[in-house]
């Protein structure tokens, strides 16, 4: 751990070592592998007062880190941050690729407390030549967060090492399977998200991994099979470490066809080429026909229409005046029979001289024949229902 620190040329200088505001300080170069552990250990510190410290009585809080790049939202495009519980350490990793420096700010969140402490993390970039020869494994039993911790990346540098047969090795970039494409691993024991790491060194690719050039490797790997790594070359000791032969992938950068050069910048002003000639007017064009074919003919056959409709609508008008004579006769026949049922009923009315049924007349006695008319009588206390009065008492008068 010491010694891979050691490489990063790194300097930590924590400003105070319990205050909310500790700056750490690291200066790396271009293409190296980085990473940083965020302790939970060192963030309980900063939520626990010292007595407590002293006293033993530490608590084992779970704690989410935010990380950002200061005054921004989000990280630095080559850095990335994983924490799979809140009761994991968490990881800041990445490879820069241009020199710069960045400030990066964590801050932690006490899932028990909802306190939170805020670290500074400087990291200054410095440029350096890239090595020319990489290589990129695929580690399949292994997730990000299990290969990050520096002894373990040792374990699989040193395995590498004797693979490249070469103590000169770097590793240059580690990522989570996940974020190339990988698949979510199903939530079974022995099932891994799976590990890229890419080394690089000065030296040239050993015998064993130019056996990933060969054709024979090729076609072997092509087939599905599950193709182990040749006798001889299989330096794995630890099982979960053990790379995957088939995905693994050379790069030699001295090969690489060099950049086209960047065009040419000129002054921004065209240089004077004579003067404009501007090309001869077009012939004149006559456009009568054309007038002919989009307004004459239409309209001709508009007329056409026009006097069609009008044949149709007044010309053919005989046919239609008898049909109307005939309704015409229909309502005279009609008018005529009301006329006539008038005067039916009035002569009727006519021929009531007879007088009508006496027991249609009111006041009529039924018993002796008697009529009496209310309008002669000039008595004003006649008895508006006649049938409570004895007929025989006769005090009608007359
Ligand atoms: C490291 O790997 C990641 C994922 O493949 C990639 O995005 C990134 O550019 C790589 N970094 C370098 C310096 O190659």
């Amino acid at each position: 751990m010491a010694d891979c620190r050691s490489f990063f040329f790194l300097t930590v200088c924590a400003a105070s070592l319990f205050g909310a505001n500790a700056e750490i300080k690291f200066t790396i170069p271009v293409g190296k592998f980085f990473t940083y552990e965020l302790m939970r250990e060192t963030f309980q510190n900063d939520f626990e007062p010292l007595s407590k410290l002293y006293a033993g009585h530490l608590y084992d809080d779970p704690m989410i880190f935010k990380c950002n790049r200061q005054n921004y939202p989000d990280l630095p495009e080559w850095l990335r941050f994983t924490q799979r519980h809140p009761f994991d350490n968490g990881f800041l990793y990445g490879t820069p690729t241009s020199p710069g420096k960045s400030i990066i700010e964590i801050h932690a969140v006490n899932k028990r407390s909802y306190d939170t402490a805020r670290h500074i993390l400087v990291i200054k970039v410095v440029p350096e030549k890239l090595l020319p020869y990489q290589a990129e494994f695929f580690i399949q039993l292994r997730e990000i967060e299990k290969v990050l911790p520096s002894a373990v990346q040792d374990e699989i540098k040193q395995d590498l090492q004797k693979l490249w047969d070469t103590e000169a090795l770097e590793v240059t970039n580690i990522t989570n399977a996940l974020d190339r494409g990988g698949r979510v691993p199903l939530p079974i024991a022995g099932h891994f998200e799976g590990v890229y790491v890419k080394v690089a060194s000065e030296q040239y690719f050993s015998g064993c991994l130019l056996k990933v050039l060969t054709p024979e490797h090729q076609r072997q790997c092509v087939s599905g099979a599950k193709v182990r790594v040749p006798g001889g070359c299989n330096f794995c000791s630890i099982p979960s470490n053990c790379i995957t032969w088939c995905k693994t992938e050379l790069f030699d950068l001295t090969k690489l066809e060099p950049e086209p050069p960047a065009p040419t910048m000129g002054s921004g002003i065209l240089e004077a080429r004579g003067d404009f000639n501007p090309p001869e007017s077009p012939p004149s064009r006559d456009y009568f026909p054309d007038y002919l074919v989009t307004v004459m003919v239409p309209l001709i056959l508009a007329l056409i229409l026009c006097v069609l409709l009008a044949y149709i609508m007044c010309g053919r008008r005989e046919g239609v005046t008898k049909r109307d004579s005939r309704t015409n006769q229909i309502q005279l026949y009609h008018h005529h029979t009301i006329h006539g049922n008038t005067d039916e009923l009035r002569s009727m009315s006519g021929n009531r001289g007879v007088p009508p049924p006496l027991s249609t007349l009111p006041m009529f006695n039924s018993r002796t024949g008697e009529r009496a008319s209310p309008l002669r009588s000039d008595s004003p206390s006649i008895p508006l229902i006649m049938a409570q009065h004895d007929p025989y008492s006769d005090t009608l008068p007359r």
